[in-house]
Parts: structure tokens; C-alpha cells; sequence
């Protein structure tokens, strides 16, 4: 029997992620955590919930030995804006939140599912058809939590044999929660925007590529990791995982193929256009397609298809 802890529960991909867990491993049996609570949520409000901040390490462990959890989607973090913004706070909560939550894997074995990012790529990383294993030189806070995190996983599990597995995600597009201060938001308010004003003011230049990846394949990239058989992996850590290598002019084109009057136009912000600079343009993910099998289920013309589909419902 599975029990399973999520930390960040309300971000993003937790809010999503938590549910599909639930209906999977039964709604009792997940526990959904964040630092903060929401009114009238369905996360909050399906299963078990508990304020949990992942840099108090004794709550972690109240909320593990609690509910006799044995794995862990630590997904609580600081997305790259805002950590270039707070350098000093998204080490703490990046950094001392992910050593926390291994130490309290280690105390009570747990797995431990994190993700790292496209972010833990530099400048002088090969920016085509980036390989599983290259030079990781990042100029962002973001960017040395994530390859210090990446390092700190596989630490744990040659050192003390704790279960850690994880994914290098791309930029991830949904239609339920909004992204929390990441450099490829643009891929989400393009499409909010295309609903509501037929126009958007896009913050990355028009040739901007970079990896994308529509939130059900990013939900199946979890699920299918930690359910993989551990005998075929050779790597643990921070699998290159990617659906498609696209830019805001391509987002726009595909928008325009349903809305023909939508108009972008291009104010850059230097410090997330630096940012985006830094990282590739397309990941090489055939190591995980190897050794777990990954493969995405949608392009530009699916997702964008069913952005819209479910924001003219939503909105
Ligand atoms: P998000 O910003 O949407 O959500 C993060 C959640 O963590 C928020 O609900 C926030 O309240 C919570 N949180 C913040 N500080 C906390 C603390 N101290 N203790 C507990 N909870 C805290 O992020 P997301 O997009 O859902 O990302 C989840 C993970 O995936 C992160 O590790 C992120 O780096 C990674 N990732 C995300 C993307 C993406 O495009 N969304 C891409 C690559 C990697
Ligand atoms: N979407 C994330 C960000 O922009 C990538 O890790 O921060």
C-alpha cells in the first residue's frame, strides 16, 4: 500500500499531480501539503491536507511518521523569476527543503520524487539536442539549486540507498492553476490572454526556443519514473524529459489557426530573456525513453487544441 506526501501541492503541477494520484492510490492515502492553504479547493478539500513548510524539517517528519508515508513528491520549490528576484530565499526553500525532506526520507525510507528543470542548463551547455550527461554551468539561483539538488538526489541514493528518482522538466502549459513565477509563463498567459483579449504582449523574443511540455505528459513523467522497475535504471536523477521545442511565434501560429485575429507583440524583459537565453533549445530525452520508456502524448496542435478547449469552459 502506498502512502504518498506531497509537498507544494497547491503549485502548478502538485495541484494537478495530487489528483491524479489520488484517483490512482486511493483518496485517503495521499496527503497534500503546501506552506499555505486555499478556500474552497478541491485539493485541499478531496483528501487529506496539512500546512507543511519543507524548511521545518521536525513537520515534515511529524506529517511522514503521521500517516506512515513511504514516498514523497517534494515539489515545493521557487521557480526561476522569482528566485533571480529572492536569490537568498530560494536557496533557503530549494536547497535546505530538499535536504530536509532526504533527511526525513532517510530516517523513515522513503521514496523521493523531484524535479529538477531545463533551469539546471548553462550557457556553455550544448543548446542542441542537449545530452542526458553534459556540462551544467548555470548563471541563475534557480539554475545551481537545481543542478546542486540533481547532485544532492544521487548523493542520497549511492550513499544511504534512498529511492530518488527525478526529471529535468521542461516549461509546463496547463489550464487549472497558474504557473508560479517561472521564465516560461509566457507558454500559459498566451493562451489565457488569446481567450480574454485576443492579443498578448509576450515578455521573450519571437525566436525564443525552448523545450515545452503540456501538463498530462508531465503528470505521466512522474508517475511513470517512480513506477519504473529500479533494475533498468541507469540513471536516477534528472532524466532529460521533452515534448516539443517551441517558440512564442510558434505558440502565436498555432493560437491563430483557431483565433486568425490574434495579435502578439514582443516588450522584452532582459533579465527572463537572459535567462531563457541560457537555457537549450531542445533536450535530448532518448535516455529516458530507454530507460523507462518515456514518451509524450501531445504537440503544439493537440495541446493548443485543448488549452482552448478547457479555458472557453473555465473562463
Ligand atoms: P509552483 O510555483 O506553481 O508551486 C510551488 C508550490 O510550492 C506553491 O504552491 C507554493 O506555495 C509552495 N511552496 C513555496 N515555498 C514553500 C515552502 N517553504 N514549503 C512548502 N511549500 C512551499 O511550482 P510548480 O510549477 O508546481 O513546480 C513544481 C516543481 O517542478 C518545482 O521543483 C519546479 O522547479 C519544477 N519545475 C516546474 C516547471 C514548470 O514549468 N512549472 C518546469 C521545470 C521544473
Ligand atoms: N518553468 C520553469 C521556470 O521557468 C522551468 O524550470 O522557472
Amino acid at each position: 500500500m502506498k502512502n504518498i506526501l506531497i509537498t507544494g501541492a497547491l503549485g502548478q503541477i502538485g495541484s494537478e499531480l495530487t489528483m491524479v494520484l489520488r484517483k490512482r492510490y486511493g483518496y485517503d492515502n495521499v496527503i497534500a501539503s503546501d506552506i499555505r492553504s486555499k478556500f474552497d479547493d478541491e485539493v485541499v478539500e478531496s483528501g487529506p491536507f496539512e500546512i507543511v513548510d519543507c524548511t521545518e524539517k521536525n513537520k515534515i517528519g511529524e506529517i511522514v511518521k503521521k500517516y506512515n508515508v513511504d514516498t514523497i513528491y517534494h515539489l515545493a520549490a521557487i521557480l526561476s523569476a522569482v528566485a533571480e528576484e529572492k536569490p537568498q530565499f530560494a536557496w533557503n526553500v530549494n536547497i535546505n527543503g530538499l535536504y530536509y525532506v532526504l533527511e526525513v526520507a532517510r530516517e523513515y525510507n522513503c521514496s523521493v520524487f523531484t524535479p529538477s528543470s531545463i533551469g539546471a542548463f548553462g550557457p556553455a551547455t550544448p543548446a542542441y539536442d542537449t545530452p542526458q550527461d553534459t556540462i551544467q554551468r548555470p548563471q541563475t539561483m534557480y539554475g545551481v539549486t537545481k543542478v546542486a539538488g540533481e547532485l544532492l538526489c544521487d548523493y542520497y541514493y549511492k550513499r544511504f540507498g534512498i529511492d530518488t528518482r527525478g526529471v529535468r522538466y521542461p516549461g509546463i502549459i496547463s489550464h487549472q492553476t497558474l504557473p508560479g513565477g517561472g521564465t516560461t509563463d509566457y507558454a500559459v498567459e498566451i493562451y489565457y490572454e488569446a481567450i480574454k483579449n485576443k492579443k498578448y504582449t509576450c515578455y521573450l523574443k519571437e525566436e525564443t526556443y525552448l523545450d515545452m511540455m503540456y501538463m498530462p505528459d508531465a503528470i505521466k513523467a512522474a508517475i511513470d519514473l517512480m513506477e519504473a522497475n529500479p533494475g533498468k535504471l541507469k540513471h536516477r536523477n534528472a532524466f532529460n524529459v521533452t515534448a516539443m521545442s517551441i517558440s512564442p511565434k510558434d505558440i502565436a501560429e498555432a493560437i491563430q489557426k483557431i483565433y486568425p485575429e490574434f495579435f502578439i507583440n514582443y516588450k522584452i524583459d532582459p533579465i527572463r530573456q537572459a535567462i531563457a537565453d541560457s537555457w537549450p533549445n531542445n533536450m535530448d530525452d532518448s535516455i529516458a525513453r530507454e530507460e523507462w520508456g518515456w514518451k509524450p502524448g501531445y504537440d503544439l496542435k493537440l495541446m493548443t487544441k485543448d488549452m482552448i478547449e478547457n479555458l472557453l469552459k473555465k473562463l
